[in-house]
């Protein structure tokens, strides 16, 4: 994805340069570490008992929701949990047919293809993939013109795990193909917190259970979100207060990062206010609230959209977004707070 300035952004949930290590060390390798999701888990837990038990691999597993909340995670732990290779590769890392034959004509028996950003797959890429997530095969084309003829290769069985955060944008055939599908959620307020306190556990933080809620409150319902405040109250925290992360601590780092007590930063403020004032609460196309807040209109839509819709502070119609009461209520109770300040 393209991110002019928002790669620094601290709520922004999709994934920087900076949190590769963290999320290294963070990530749950098994299902009983993978916290929320019980649905999912759930599920998962019976699926991959009952193909263990007929000593199969499991069916394609298509996971979809928004950024951060956990799906290459979780296509990790599904390989971790089915004892199998967990192969690693993306939609426009694949460029041409021959690439995906060389990555299919590689794997094991029982090996999981994870496909990152699977709606960026192009057309003639996924033409290749049907027969090979059906039938265990792989049609190549040898020679060109009338003296053209397909050879079929044989494929061990192996599991495909796509991910993406734009499940719309996948063709009806591909969907088709994955045996199960799992829609990620916002995490409950529950589970951020429980989140919070192993992250803390693991990177040897003391934070007691006001700062959790503190951070808890303002992670978007996103772990990685969550994960990134934590780390950010810790560096404020070491340097201003001993280490030591009480609830007045995280306050105080909070606020300096500008991040609200619902998790939004200035940018969701402007897109709010922008729609409030410039099209006098919506409807507002995507490209008029782009050039209203100076914001690519893919960061509006993949970054903070998803969490405005989630909370209920806008509203998509199909004529455009409009800012629903509660999102009116917010701003304007922010608004008064600055103008008392002021007086
Ligand atoms: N259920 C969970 N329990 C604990 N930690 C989690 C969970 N889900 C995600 N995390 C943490 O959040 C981080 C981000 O998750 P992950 O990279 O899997 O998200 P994603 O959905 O793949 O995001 P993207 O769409 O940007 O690829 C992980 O490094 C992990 O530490
Ligand atoms: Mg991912």
């Amino acid at each position: 994805m393209t991110q002019k300035n928002n790669d620094n952004r601290i709520i922004n949930p999709t994934e920087s340069n900076g949190d590769l290590a963290l999320d290294q060390t963070l990530r749950p390798k098994t299902l009983a570490e993978y916290i929320g999701q019980e649905n999912i888990k759930e599920n998962l837990r019976i699926f991959m008992q009952a193909a263990k038990g007929r000593s199969e691999p499991i069916e394609h597993v298509l996971l979809y929701g928004a950024p951060g909340l956990g799906k290459t995670t979780l296509a990790h732990v599904i390989a971790n949990e089915m004892a199998v290779n967990c192969r690693v590769t993306s939609g426009p890392a694949i460029e041409k047919a021959g690439d995906l034959a060389a990555i299919l004509t590689n794997l094991s028996a029982g090996d999981i293809l994870f496909i990152d950003e699977i709606h960026r797959l192009n057309k003639t890429i996924e033409e290749v993939l049907y027969p090979a997530m059906e039938d265990y095969a792989l049609d190549i084309i040898i020679g060109k013109g009338p003296s053209a003829r397909t050879l079929r290769l044989d494929l061990p069985r192996f599991t495909i795990i796509g991910a993406t955060t734009k499940i719309s944008l996948l063709s009806g055939p591909l969907r088709d193909r994955f045996g199960s599908t799992y829609r990620l959620d916002f995490y409950q307020a529950e589970d951020i917190s429980k989140i919070i306190k192993r992250s803390a556990g693991i990177l040897n933080i003391e934070l007691d259970s006001g700062a959790c809620e503190q951070i808890a409150a303002r992670a978007r319902r996103t772990p990685r979100v969550a994960n990134r405040l934590l780390k950010r109250v810790r560096d404020y925290a070491q340097v201003k207060a001993d280490g030591q992360i009480t609830a007045d601590i995280s306050l105080r780092a909070l606020q300096m990062l500008a991040v609200d007590e619902l998790g939004l930063d200035d940018v969701d403020r402007k897109i709010i206010s922008a729609i409030l004032e410039k099209f006098n609460g919506g409807p507002a196309g995507l490209n008029s609230i782009a050039a209203a807040t100076g914001e690519e209109m893919a960061t509006i839509e993949d970054v903070y959209e998803p969490y405005l819709l989630q909370i209920g502070f806008i509203e998509r119609t199909p004529r455009g977004r409009m800012v629903t009461d509660l999102g009116k209520k917010h701003l304007g109770v922010q608004g008064k707070e600055k103008q008392k300040l002021l007086l």
